[in-house]
């Protein structure tokens, strides 16, 4: 921070709140007129760095610090008395996660959640930048919000998650969104009270993004998103760089939590009635590898987990690279470790796997399935595939086609390859049309589908244990909830039964769920 911009830091200290209003028309009245070129170069103060590849391979394995002593600061404890906030998320089960802490930082400065736009005071949207269109949704999301700043220009936006960490993504907020009040990074979550403060009594648009992780940060407080399912980080960040991947950027360098951290977070949910957790990580199986004072992995982890009185514990993402024989191992004990894998294989072509950077190829990937499937003989396994990647022939198609056939995935997450800036895939030529990509998606597709039917036909006429989560989207007469195995079962039932584990006979199969009938009426089963 420059002398100038401490100054106008202890005048936004100093401001009233009552000033706030006007200092926003203000704010906004000036963004419209402002040059945008003139806007990044005043106001993009921050510690940014685009990606590079180089530099965050380098990155070393330095000590991260972890807090136990988080505090909401005192001036911001009450700001939000009797205002509103909504935060939207887009992405996988991290950015959910991270939406509940940052939910829980608002809930202690005062404010109430709301699903109402209009109605709120501040709106987060909580971004991924995995590919490209889930990007593209995100820059519709901010279009309309724009609308909705004309109306109430003391409404504070903000943009946080993966794509702030991306500076092609920051400069097209300053340059064509500029009724944005901040943009702040996956790093400087913890951050938000001060952020919010900025944006309240500043007059610029705040922007903080730190391209290096910070420490771990044990204590913040989290609102979770329902009282039956929990999730549980055990590590940040991802060191893989699988070279189509922006996750090693936006997510930093792998960070491990303490195993006791860990454990007394699950314990905590167990005590509170929680009936399944799911370890959270981008990486879950390189965790403990960062922990150099003790020699523990995920393995030894679940081990301990499996000691705790909650019914059902699950992990993702795995990645096959670093699936060891002592995780199998505990894992093949069963108890609460559920026998679902997801492990994302990508390709079927051990070629593409290389220019992948996925470190196994296709024979490895099919050794360690048969070891799983050896020392858990009904494992269920999904998977993630990226077809379309740069130049991937028909053959290596083919090769994909047939490892899914091989290894019977029941269902499987399925992408056409989305270039990201930064990467170094994208730097590379592709001769494949998007045309024959889409072709190859649509076959492959087919192909799960198919196996996903199968399998859901084998459990016609079985019974099943399904944790209720609730009444079905789709039919609000029937209740939904997901089996041990993970699949999605809707059945007749007393509202009672919600939040427990019930058995349900099951009358039909259908592609992606089954219908059924509760076998007695809400009683409990473990
Ligand atoms: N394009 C398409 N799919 C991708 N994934 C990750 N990066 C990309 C990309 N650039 C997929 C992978 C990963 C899942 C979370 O998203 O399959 O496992
Ligand atoms: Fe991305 Fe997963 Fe590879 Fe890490 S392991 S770079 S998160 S695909």
């Amino acid at each position: 921070m420059n002398e100038q911009q401490r100054k106008e830091m202890n005048q936004i200290n100093q401001a009233n709140p009552a000033d706030i209003k006007s200092d926003q028309e203000e704010n906004l009245d000036r963004l419209k007129n402002i040059d945008s070129d003139e806007l990044i170069g005043k106001y993009f103060q921050t510690t940014y760095e685009p990606p590079n590849l180089k530099k965050a391979k380098k990155r070393r394995r330095e000590d991260v610090k972890i807090h136990y002593d988080y505090q909401v600061p005192e001036d911001m404890a009450n700001i939000g008395k009797d205002k509103k906030f909504l935060i939207r998320t887009y992405g996988c089960q991290m950015n959910e996660h991270d939406t509940e802490v940052m939910a829980g930082l608002l809930t202690d400065m005062g404010y109430q959640s709301t699903d109402n736009a209009q109605e709120a005071d501040i709106i987060l949207l909580n971004t991924c930048a995995i590919r490209e269109n889930a990007e593209n949704k995100v820059f519709g999301e901010i279009g309309h919000l724009k609308t909705l700043k004309t109306e109430n220009p003391d409404v504070i936006l903000g943009v946080c998650g993966c794509m702030s960490q991306e500076e092609s993504v920051v400069n097209r907020i300053l340059k064509k969104h500029p009724f944005i009040d901040m943009i702040f990074g996956t790093h400087n979550i913890h951050r938000l009270p001060q952020l919010l403060k900025e944006a309240m009594f500043g007059k610029e648009m705040v922007v903080e993004v730190w391209s290096k992780e910070g420490d771990i940060i044990e204590n913040l407080p989290k609102v979770r998103k329902g009282k039956i399912k929990g999730w549980v980080n055990i590590m940040y960040g991802c060191d893989k760089f699988c070279t189509y991947c922006i996750v090693p950027y936006t997510r930093g360098k792998e960070r491990s939590r303490r195993p006791e951290d860990i454990i007394q977070e699950v314990r905590q949910l167990a005590a509170q009635g929680y009936k399944e957790v799911t370890l959270l990580g981008q990486n879950v199986n390189a965790y403990g590898k960062d922990l150099t004072d003790i020699e523990y992995g995920l393995g030894d982890l679940m081990d301990e987990i499996s000691k705790i009185d909650i019914p059902r514990v699950r992990f993702t993402t795995s990645h096959p690279r670093d699936f060891d024989d002592r995780l199998i191992e505990v894992l093949a004990k069963g108890g609460n470790l559920l026998d679902h894998i997801h492990l994302p294989v990508q390709s079927g072509s051990s070629e593409v796997l290389r220019v992948m950077a996925r470190r196994y190829t296709r024979e490895r990937y099919l050794e360690l399935v048969d070891k799983i499937r050896t020392a858990m003989p009904n494992a269920t396994l999904t998977t993630d595939i990226i077809v379309g990647f740069p130049n991937e022939t028909d053959e290596q198609f083919e090769e994909t086609l047939s490892l899914v056939e091989e290894v019977g995935f029941e269902s499987a997450y399925t992408f056409i390859y989305s270039p990201r800036e930064g990467t170094p895939a994208a730097r590379w030529e592709d001769n494949i049309p998007m045309e024959v990509k889409k072709e190859r998606l649509q076959r492959l597709n087919k192909l799960i589908n198919k196996q996903s039917a199968e399998a859901m036909k084998k459990y016609e006429g079985q019974t099943v244990k399904v944790l209720v989560e609730g009444e079905s989207k789709k039919n609000p007469d029937v209740l939904a909830g997901y089996t041990e195995r993970n699949k999605l079962v809707n059945f007749k039932a007393p509202t009672s039964a919600i939040g427990k584990i019930v058995e349900v006979k099951i009358t039909n199969a259908k592609t992606w769920s089954l219908d059924g009938e509760m076998v007695e009426d809400a009683v409990e089963v473990k």
